[in-house]
């Protein structure tokens, strides 16, 4: 049996979890995996309902749970209120802190059948198959902070110890050893004394894995080799903020944030979502692509031992970009609803 904790979050979370939720269930009817499924809050309707945005019953159901899979976190209600107390992202971040979910997997896959949905050229989009390793519980978003000077000045500091650059290297080394044996680093060395520490620590652990050809690029010039020249990466590696940057640029570049999953690990559970956000104003109209949850199912199967299954549900929503079986940001004529996507994927099991 496997216990799965399903946190659906805001906006269009719901419906797009759902359809995951309708594919894990054909995966459980043919492979007999017998899951265990169990809704708890995140985010806006967890403030909503307790004025908590990670409510202590969520924690300890993840914790008790094999995998976490979650749909999207965040309202616009409390984007435009600087002064709020609560928001919806605090409860994201500290699930991901909580659970030790040092590492975010992003991987950057282009589909044949989006290349026209791409702003690149097709001749710079086609073959793109890359990963980031994104570090996810430390730098400038879990360092202090705060207002000094009476209120008039800010500030958020960005820090790392060698055991956080040290884990998530060898996990994203260790990655490009079962692909195409690039791993490149992303910093700003030039600048920061982190990524200094981040080159050392990578460099050196590089030597353990003497089969991945290792380099490093500073993150400005990264910004621009993804659009320029995306076939080049395999594996990036990366601290927080420069990752959450960079896989926003990476997933716009394949046509479609709707497909592109995430895995985030550390030493315990794993929690898998889209990369995509909660798109508030989709929410309802059936509208929302449920691709990337699905696919993050898949990495979430794959995690479970069970890597048949995986690829079949990959497969499954290859045949549904191939049909034109999509939502309308990719089929633009002729699109379906989100639940008919789910629908016809799950039905492919
Ligand atoms: C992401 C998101 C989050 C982040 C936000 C919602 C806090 O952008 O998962 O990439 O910045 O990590
Ligand atoms: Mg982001």
């Amino acid at each position: 049996m496997k216990k799965i904790a399903i946190l659906s979050g805001d906006g269009v979370g719901p419906e797009v979890a759902a359809e995951a939720l309708k594919v894990l269930q054909a995966v459980d009817k043919k492979y007999g995996i017998g899951f265990e499924f169990k809704h708890e809050l995140i985010g806006a309707c967890a403030i909503d309902a307790t004025g908590d945005p990670l409510p202590p019953a969520t924690v300890e159901r993840c914790q008790r749970s094999d995998a976490v899979l979650l749909g999207a976190v965040g309202h616009p209600r409390f984007d435009n209120d600087p002064a709020a107390k609560v928001r919806p992202e605090q409860g994201l971040l500290k699930i991901r802190k909580t659970l030790g979910l040092y590492a975010n997997i992003r991987p950057i896959k282009s589909y044949k059948s989006l290349y026209k949905a791409s702003p690149l050229k097709e001749s710079l989009i086609a073959n793109v198959d890359f990963v980031v390793f994104r570090e996810l519980t430390g730098g400038i978003y879990f360092g202090e902070k705060g207002r000094r000077c009476g209120g008039s000045e800010a500030f958020d500091v960005c820090a790392y110890s060698v055991e956080e650059v040290e884990r998530i290297a060898r996990l994203a080394f260790a990655a490009a050893q079962n692909r195409r044996k690039h791993l490149t680093l992303v910093d700003k060395a030039n600048v920061l004394e982190t990524s200094r520490l981040w080159r050392e620590i990578a460099g050196k652990t590089s030597k353990d894995f003497p089969d991945v050809k290792f380099d490093s690029m500073f993150v400005d010039n990264a910004a621009m080799k993804i659009v320029q020249q995306p076939a080049f990466f395999d594996v990036i590696l990366t601290e927080n903020m420069f990752g959450d940057i960079l896989t926003d640029e990476a997933s716009a570049i394949t046509g479609s944030i709707g497909v592109l999953p995430s895995a985030s690990v550390g030493s315990g559970v794993a929690l898998f979502e889209p990369i995509h956000g909660s798109f508030p104003e989709g929410a309802g109209k059936g509208i929302a692509n449920p691709m990337a949850a699905i696919l993050s199912a898949a990495m979430m199967l794959d995690y479970l031992g069970c890597p048949e299954a995986a690829q079949e549900v990959q497969a499954a929503v290859e045949l549904a970009l191939k049909n034109g079986v999509a939502t309308p940001e990719i089929s633009k004529d002729s699109a379906v609803s989100t639940g008919e996507v789910g629908d016809f994927i799950a039905g492919n099991i």
